[in-house]
C-alpha cells in the first residue's frame, strides 16, 4: 500500500483527483470505479474544475458505482443514482448510457448482481477504483464478516453502517439492504485510490494498515492488492 498522509481534505481531493485527470488524459475511455460518501465530494469538485476549465472530456469515459441501496427509488434524493448525478455527473460531459450503478430496486437481485459482475468482467476490470471506507472498516458494503465476499451482492447492513448514514434519511426511513460490488470484484480494479478524512476513520485506518489481512476490517484486503494508494488526513492517520 502506498499510504500518503497529507494536511487537509483540499490537498487530498487534488492529489487523489490527478490521478483520475491522469488517467483520463492518457486515456479518453477509460473505466472509473467511483464511490459515494462525503469522501469522495471534494475530488469530484476538482475533476468538476478541471471539466470546466476544458482541460478534462468525459465525453468516452465510462463509471461504475460500487453500489447502491435497495428498496429506494432511484430518483429519492439518497440514492447513490442521485447522489452520483448530483456531485458529479450533472456537471461533466459524461453521456448517460456510458454510468453504471446496480439497481437495488430489480425484481431479480441474483440475475442483476450476475449482469452487473458480468459487465465488470467484460471491461476487465475498472482502471481505477476510488474508495472511503466506513469507520467499521467497510468497503463498498462490504461489511466485517468471516469470510471475504467475492463478486456483487445483496447486503444487510450492519447497525453501525445503519447508524452512521441514517444521518441522511427521515426517522426510520433508511433502507437495511444494499447491492454492492463483492471484495473480490473490488480487488480486480486495476488501481485503488482510498481517501479517509476525519478522527471517525482512525481505528479503521490502523486495522486497515497495520492490522491483519482479515474480514472482519474488510479494508484489509488492500495490503495484498498490487497498486493501492490510501490518501488520509492527520486525523485520520492518528492511530498509525
Ligand atoms: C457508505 C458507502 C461507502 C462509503 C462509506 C463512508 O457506507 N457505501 O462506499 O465509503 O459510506 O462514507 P463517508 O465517506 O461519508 O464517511
Amino acid at each position: 500500500m502506498d499510504v500518503r498522509i497529507l494536511n487537509t481534505p483540499e490537498q487530498i481531493a487534488v492529489a487523489a483527483g490527478e490521478i483520475f485527470v491522469r488517467l483520463v488524459k492518457e486515456n479518453p475511455k477509460a473505466k472509473l470505479g467511483l464511490a459515494t460518501g462525503a469522501s469522495p465530494v471534494k475530488m469530484y469538485q476538482y475533476l468538476i474544475s478541471q471539466y470546466e476549465n476544458g482541460y478534462l472530456d468525459f465525453s468516452e469515459v465510462a463509471s461504475y458505482n460500487l453500489d447502491e441501496y435497495c428498496d429506494l427509488p432511484r430518483a429519492d434524493k439518497n440514492s447513490y443514482y442521485t447522489f452520483m448525478h448530483e456531485n458529479l455527473f450533472s456537471q461533466i460531459n459524461i453521456k448517460e448510457e456510458h454510468v453504471h450503478l446496480p439497481n437495488g430496486n430489480a425484481a431479480d437481485m441474483d440475475a442483476e448482481c450476475r449482469r452487473y459482475d458480468r459487465l465488470l468482467a467484460d471491461i476487465g476490470g475498472v482502471d481505477v477504483q476510488l474508495l472511503g471506507i466506513g469507520t467499521n472498516g467497510h468497503i463498498g458494503f462490504n461489511e466485517p464478516a468471516d469470510a471475504f465476499t467475492e463478486g456483487t451482492y445483496k447486503v444487510k447492513l450492519t447497525d453501525s453502517t445503519i447508524r452512521s448514514n441514517s444521518i441522511y434519511f427521515d426517522e426510520g426511513k433508511m433502507p437495511h439492504y444494499a447491492v454492492t460490488m463483492g471484495v473480490g470484484t473490488i480487488m480486480t480494479a486495476k488501481k485503488i485510490v482510498l481517501i479517509a478524512t476525519g478522527e471517525s476513520k482512525a481505528d479503521a485506518m490502523r486495522a486497515m494498515i497495520r492490522g491483519e489481512v482479515t474480514p472482519h476490517c474488510p479494508a484489509s484486503i488492500l495490503q495484498t492488492h498490487p497498486d493501492a494508494v490510501i490518501f488520509m488526513d492527520k486525523a485520520a492517520a492518528s492511530k498509525l
